[in-house]
């Protein structure tokens, strides 16, 4: 998911992309005003990737271990944001970004250990500076296909020179066995010329158990090893 730098030149080829089906003029103030609002939500990026790596740090040394695996943000893609909007009927403008889309910003927190999952999530929540917006809990209750992670929208403020604004950003936290299975799945899911049919969806759902079953095995293992 690496992050991506939306210059001028990616935001122009993306545009051409996008002025293929259907036009979007965009004059120069409104694309700066564009280019200001990602700007703002790399930093509120930065924010939050710093919180955790700030969270497993205390943690390594508290405890001799790292219950991240790693961090990763990713800004949504202007075609992304385009098409989320038209399906949702909302016309494309830079404050419909900012105000219907909760996920342009994203930090994908890969934890070691199930627990991991929540104890990351609540030291997040209890810092004053984060509001949570909303949290969905597909740990606990996974989607019919399988799909597991812990997912939270949270505001979190950037100071800038002069005002303080606060941006909304998309966490996702997950094992590295729920990650695995992730990637797989929307690798499959959006393979060209397939037909992605019930036997596929049923095999992948036997391997969201199975893998829910290796971190179930493995938290356990870990309780008889260690006592945090
Ligand atoms: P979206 O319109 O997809 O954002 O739906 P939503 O706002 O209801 O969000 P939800 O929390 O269900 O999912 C948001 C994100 O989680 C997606 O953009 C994916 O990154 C990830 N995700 C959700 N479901 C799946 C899934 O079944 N498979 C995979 N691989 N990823 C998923
Ligand atoms: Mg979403």
């Amino acid at each position: 998911m690496g992050e991506q730098r939306l210059d001028e030149q990616t935001i122009k080829e993306q545009l051409n992309a996008i002025l293929n089906d259907d036009v979007i003029e965009w004059s120069k103030p409104i694309m700066t005003k564009f280019m200001k609002l990602m700007a703002y939500y790399r930093c509120a990026m930065m924010e939050i990737e710093t919180k955790f790596n700030v969270l497993n740090e205390e943690f390594s040394l508290r405890f001799d271990r790292n219950p991240i695996n790693s961090v990763k943000s990713r800004l949504k893609s202007l075609p992304s944001m385009k098409s989320k909007l038209s399906r949702r009927g909302v016309a494309m403008s830079v404050d419909a970004i900012e105000e219907q889309l909760n996920d342009v910003a994203g930090v994908r927190v890969i934890c070691s250990f199930t627990d991991d999952v929540y104890m990351l999530a609540e030291a997040l929540l209890k810092q004053d500076d984060i509001t949570l917006v909303e949290a969905k809990d597909y740990i606990n209750n996974p989607k019919p296909n399988g799909y597991r992670s812990l997912h939270l929208i949270v505001t979190v403020p950037i100071f800038l020179a002069r005002e303080k604004r606060l941006m909304k950003v998309e966490i996702q936290l997950r094992t590295i066995s729920m990650d695995s299975w992730a990637s797989l799945e929307h690798q499959l899911r959006y393979k060209k010329d397939y037909e992605f049919d019930d036997r596929m969806a049923s095999e992948l759902l036997r391997c969201a158990e199975l893998s829910a079953e290796l971190d179930a095995r493995m938290d356990a293992l870990r309780e008889t090893v260690h006592n945090d």
